[in-house]
């Protein structure tokens, strides 16, 4: 496994993965050979209680990995949207695309740079990959942050919650409130939840992560874990289900959707149910990111 960018999100996904002896072997790669040096050392403290290896990797050796993690680009300052660092984070990645050239035709990319949706669709044309092998994190944090609130106020496991985030990684993101269900039992059935103002309950779980830039800069610990679980998903091909970034059909446009991940990527797109007025705002995200994208869908 292959991550590009040894930042804080870079490193924390390097240290998670370490801890989790997702992989035989880490390989990290940052533009600033000093960081990427001091981040592999420091990691190479903790590789004890590991059966991972970890080591610096150059362009060409990540582009040989089975998963190749690209965390690379400029992040959110405090009250910036993940939409405004497009222009940056485009220039950013068309040049690591460059450097991983020949990418081994089985690997997997992973996109973590914002924004997510934007990039994923960028290097499903840009990388030489199947479309089903280039997966952005999308809204599987997003999902959890959900999936945690409703712990807060049900006293259930957050794994007992199947409810989804949808479409876009950001300020217009959907939560599947019609369809998402505790147990058996509809999510919006609850007592406790009778009456819950959803739009506001939604819009807290869309801009955690600007209350967490504004208190320490960045976020890091919370895309580690997913990305670490979803390399799990690879490396084991679980086809677990999984709310990621890829291009959907249904929307001609790319958008983060619960799909099954394994081995080979995507498998496939399970579509949750929703209502009308869930379908219309995934429609108003995807028109956004289509034509942010235009210049990259033929
Ligand atoms: C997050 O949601 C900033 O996209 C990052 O934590």
């Amino acid at each position: 496994m292959a991550i590009i960018g040894a930042g804080s999100v870079g490193s924390s996904i390097a240290f998670a993965c370490l801890m989790r002896s997702v992989v035989s072997e880490l390989l990290i790669n940052d533009f600033n050979a000093k960081v990427c040096e001091g981040q592999v050392l420091d990691l190479q403290d903790a590789a004890f209680v590991s059966s991972t290896k970890v080591r610096v990797g150059t362009p060409k050796e990540c582009g040989q990995a089975d998963i190749i993690v690209i965390t690379a680009g400029a992040r959110q300052k405090p009250n910036e949207t993940r939409d405004e660092l497009v222009l940056r984070n485009e220039d950013i990645l068309k040049s690591v695309l460059d450097g991983l050239q020949p990418i081994k035709p089985s690997a997997i990319l992973v996109l973590v740079a914002n924004p997510v949706n934007i990039l994923t669709c960028m290097a499903q044309k840009l990388s030489g990959l199947p479309s089903h092998q280039v997966i952005g994190t999308g809204t599987f944090l997003d999902s959890i942050r959900f999936r945690v609130a409703m712990k807060e106020r049900l006293a259930v496991s957050e794994t007992s919650v199947h409810a989804y985030v949808v479409g876009d990684h950001g300020d217009k993101q959907v939560a599947v409130w019609s369809s998402a269900r505790v147990g058996g039992k509809p999510l919006v059935s609850f007592e406790e939840l009778k009456g819950i103002d959803r739009v506001g309950e939604a819009k807290k779980v869309a801009r955690k992560a600007y209350g967490i830039i504004d208190l320490k800069g960045a976020t890091s610990f919370g895309i580690a874990a997913v990305v670490s679980d979803l390399a799990l998903c690879i490396t084991l091909n679980k086809l677990t289900v999984i709310p990621l970034s890829t291009y959907c059909e249904r929307f001609n446009a790319c958008l983060s959707f619960p799909v099954s991940l394994g081995t080979n990527g995507i498998e496939r797109i399970v579509y949750p149910d929703m209502d009308e007025n869930e379908i219309a705002m995934v429609e108003a995200s995807a028109k956004t990111t289509r034509d942010a994208c235009a210049k990259y869908m033929n």
